[in-house]
């Protein structure tokens, strides 16, 4: 099955409106690459101002609030989001499953939450470096999948992450064998709980993806985009990463 490629900017806690150009410049790439489905997932701050200049690339936030309302200060919602200008969410990076102790069962209380309110969700999932060095990265990634992934998973709007912990910020990537492995573990796992729709999730991969290594990641059979970090703060380093997919 053809599956268009997804290729997501997650600015973490990065960027002011002096970096709205950048935004406006990455929605200008998206305009360029049709076929591929560009977006950045902004601070909550720099929703509602890039709305306005995004161009053919979509904005998401980086987390939701798992509840509608209510006394949780400092949260945001996944209807607030929507309303400043979000169409997606990722929810369970590892950041804040680490940072803010998130569980499995939050990310996945998080995606009904962000669906409920519209929005289109990345979960994301991997593995730390004891995992991966003790050999069971597949079945742990994948038993950690499982666990987060919402009732009602459907391809239209959820895609996953694959993003191994020790990948993240560190300029090292997996071999090119152990990514592939990995999504083939992930897409069947999704299909033995999700059946068919499994073949059009989007699973994407991140952890120091860059104009150097997309193409490679990006050819590989069960990765359908990326989830990219620090290449993506500006647009002459995301352009190569688009352009790959
Ligand atoms: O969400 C993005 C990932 O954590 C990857 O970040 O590209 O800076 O390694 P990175």
């Amino acid at each position: 099955m053809s599956r268009r490629k997804l290729v997501v900017g997650n600015w973490k806690m990065n960027g002011l409106r002096a970096q709205l150009g950048e935004v406006e410049a990455i929605g200008g790439l998206a305009r360029d690459y049709p076929a591929v489905e560009v977006g950045l997932c902004l601070p909550a701050t720099l929703i509602s101002p890039a709305d306005g200049v995004k161009g053919a690339a979509f904005i998401g936030a980086q987390d939701c609030h798992m509840k509608e309302s209510g006394a949780h200060t400092g949260c945001l919602s996944a209807a607030m989001l929507a309303e400043a200008g979000a169409s997606w969410t990722i929810v369970g990076h590892s950041e804040r499953r680490q940072d803010q102790g998130e569980t499995d069962a939050d990310v996945a209380a998080k995606a009904l939450a962000a669906r409920a309110a519209g929005l289109k969700v990345i979960l994301c999932v991997g593995e730390s470096l004891d995992v991966r060095d003790a050999g069971n990265a597949e079945a742990v990634v994948a038993a950690q999948l499982l666990a987060s992934l919402p009732d009602g998973a459907a391809a239209d709007w959820l895609a996953i992450a694959y993003e191994p912990i020790w990948a993240i910020g560190t300029g090292r990537i997996p071999t090119m064998e152990a990514v592939a492995a990995m999504h083939a573990a992930l897409r069947a796992a999704l299909a033995s709980r999700i059946g068919v729709e499994a073949e059009g999730m989007r699973i994407l991969y991140g952890g120091s993806m860059n104009g150097d290594n997309a193409a490679e990641l990006l050819a590989l059979a069960d990765v359908d985009g990326g989830l990219i970090g620090g290449a993506s703060l500006a647009a002459a380093k995301f352009a190569p990463v688009i352009a790959a997919a």
